[in-house]
Order: C-alpha cells, then sequence, then structure tokens
C-alpha cells in the first residue's frame, strides 16, 4: 500500500457502517474505506469523520468511494449494505432485496479483495453469510457472520440492569440465528465467573432471554423508521479488528457448521476464536436435550429458509 499503513473497507455507509467506520476510527488500526453506491453519501461521511480526526485524536486516513477499485489492499470488508427493517418486518422480510444487494457486493470483494476476511452485518444476517459465502467462493473461514456480539451485549446490558452490576462484568453467551430463534445461553452467562442461573431467578433469566431474543425489535418500533445501529457497528468493528491484529478474540458469531451440534451447511451463531485467518476455530459447547434442541431449531428453521427462499 502506498502509504504503508493497512487498510479496512465498510461496504454501505448507512448509519451501522459509519458507526462502524467511526468506531474503527477510533482504534486507529487501519485506513479506513467507506464505499457506498451512492459516491457522495460516502464521501461525505468519511469527510466528516477526517474533519473529526483533530477533535478525537485519530490519524488513519478516512476515505469515501463508490468505485471497488477503492477496496483493493484491504484485509477485512465489513458488509453492511442493505435495507433495515421497518415496524412490523422479521428479519427475514429483507431477504429479497438484500440477496440481490449482497450478489453484487460479493462480486466486487471477489473481484477486488480477493484475500480479505469479510464480516458481513447485512440482515438476514445468518442467509446473508451463507450467500455470501456462495457468491465470493471464500473458504468458510474467512466469512463470517456479525450478530453474537451484538445479541449477547443485548443480554448483557440486560443483566447489568438487574444486578446493578457493572456492564464488564457480565460474560454473556447468545448462540442460534440472528432472528426469532436465537438461543440465549444462562447457564453459559456469568458475572464476575458466576454463572446467572446462581444470581437472579428463574422468571428473571426468562424476561431477559425473552427481551434479548426481540432486542432489534424492541429498538425497531422506538425509532419508527430504521433499526439499531451503535451496538451493531461496533460489534462489527470488534471483529474487524480481532481479525486485523490476529487477537484471536473468543466470540460467538455466524459460522459455517460442518456437522457441530448436529448441523450441516448452513450458517449460525456459535463461539468461535477470530483471528487474522477468520474464523480459526469453532466450540461444541455441552449443551441440554433442551438447548440443543433450540439450537437444532434455530438451524433448521435457516436451513429451510435457505432451499425455500434462495433456493439452495
Ligand atoms: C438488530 C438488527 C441490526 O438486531 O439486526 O438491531
Amino acid at each position: 500500500m502506498a502509504n504503508g499503513r493497512r487498510k479496512i473497507a465498510v461496504i454501505g455507509a448507512g448509519n451501522v457502517g459509519a458507526t462502524c467506520a467511526f468506531v474503527l476510527a477510533q482504534m486507529k488500526v487501519a485506513d479506513i474505506v467507506l464505499l457506498d453506491i451512492y459516491e457522495g453519501f460516502a464521501k461525505g461521511k468519511a469527510l466528516d469523520m477526517s474533519q473529526n480526526a483533530n477533535v478525537l485524536n485519530y490519524d488513519g486516513r478516512i476515505t469515501g468511494t463508490a468505485d471497488y477499485n477503492d477496496i483493493a489492499g484491504a484485509e477485512v470488508v465489513v458488509v453492511t449494505s442493505g435495507f433495515p427493517r421497518q415496524p412490523g418486518m422479521t428479519r427475514e422480510d429483507l431477504i429479497g432485496k438484500n440477496a440481490d444487494i449482497v450478489s453484487q457486493v460479493g462480486q466486487g470483494i471477489r473481484e477486488h479483495a480477493p484475500d480479505s476476511v469479510v464480516i458481513v452485518v447485512t440482515n438476514p444476517l445468518d442467509l446473508m453469510t451463507y450467500h455470501m459465502q456462495k457468491v465470493t467462493g471464500f473458504p468458510a473461514e474467512r466469512v463470517i457472520g456479525q450478530a453474537g456480539v451484538l445479541d449477547s451485549a443485548r443480554m448483557a446490558h440486560f443483566i447489568a440492569l438487574e444486578l446493578g452490576c457493572a456492564e464488564e462484568d457480565v460474560s454473556p453467551m447468545v448462540l442460534g440465528g440472528h432472528g426469532d430463534t436465537m438461543v440465549p445461553l444462562p447457564r453459559y452467562t456469568t458475572v464476575g465467573g458466576i454463572p446467572i442461573t446462581q444470581l437472579m431467578s428463574q422468571d428473571r433469566i426468562d424476561a431477559i432471554a425473552a427481551r434479548t431474543a426481540s432486542g432489534g425489535g424492541e429498538i425497531v418500533k422506538l425509532l419508527e423508521r430504521g433499526s439499531a445501529f451503535y451496538a451493531p457497528g461496533s460489534a462489527a468493528a470488534v471483529m474487524a479488528e480481532s481479525v486485523l491484529n490476529d487477537r484471536k478474540r473468543m466470540l460467538p458469531a455466524s459460522c459455517l457448521l460442518s456437522g457441530q451440534y448436529g448441523l450441516d451447511d448452513v450458517y449460525i451463531g456459535v463461539p468461535c476464536i477470530i483471528g487474522a485467518a477468520g474464523v480459526e476455530r469453532t466450540f461444541e459447547l455441552e449443551l441440554t436435550a433442551d438447548e440443543l434442541s433450540s439450537l437444532q431449531g434455530s438451524g433448521n428453521f435457516y436451513k429451510t429458509q435457505l432451499s425455500e427462499l434462495l433456493g439452495y
């Protein structure tokens, strides 16, 4: 690269993409290319963020573009393009429109950043991540879906509120698809190392799990137009940084399963290690019969959707 700095591309300069770029800028890990089909939109947000560099003391270059040539050399590409939910819609209602967008973006990435690790944020998340892997033809470990970091963070927040404890002491675990079938796992969710099953009643745990599963919808309803973006954009930035700096963070993320949990050829959220190679390892937790059946229900729901709605 001309200036010797590393590069991250963020595709889609909407609320999620711009938030992701803004968080990455503050991490000072790389130059950032913000790409959008609306060139002025990408350039305007990039310029605004660049003018903030002196205020917040970040030093990477942030540029806006509509040209896929500009993502050449990006080690990580975060894909946020697509339509967000409106009130009353499920994430799955977005599938037709967003699948076409992912096809176009995937072709651009395949051509111009063929060695990158791709982090997908576009909804319906697990289906779009599968579609992206097919369109790019990249090995599955280089195409990862962001959802578990966000869903787990939501659960962590509700737990911190309930217990009156610091957010940072909560270690949450939410697996499965990013939708109504997501699987919060209270037995694997700890606060200061103590499982929440020892810290609150089953009723409160059930209420928190339910609020977590509908956490995105709660925000869509409040906003009345569009969906959440601070936490989704930040979650994608954290994953991108783990790839770029080979941090090997252990995070829940949407990965292509090949037999784990009795599921095959479907993307859903599982715990994994994310480093320079993308998904470096996935983990199979010991689950109770109920937990396993929820996770398999989630995986099978998306398998059906892949075949019925996307023709896979
Ligand atoms: C959410 C959307 C971004 O969960 O999927 O808020």
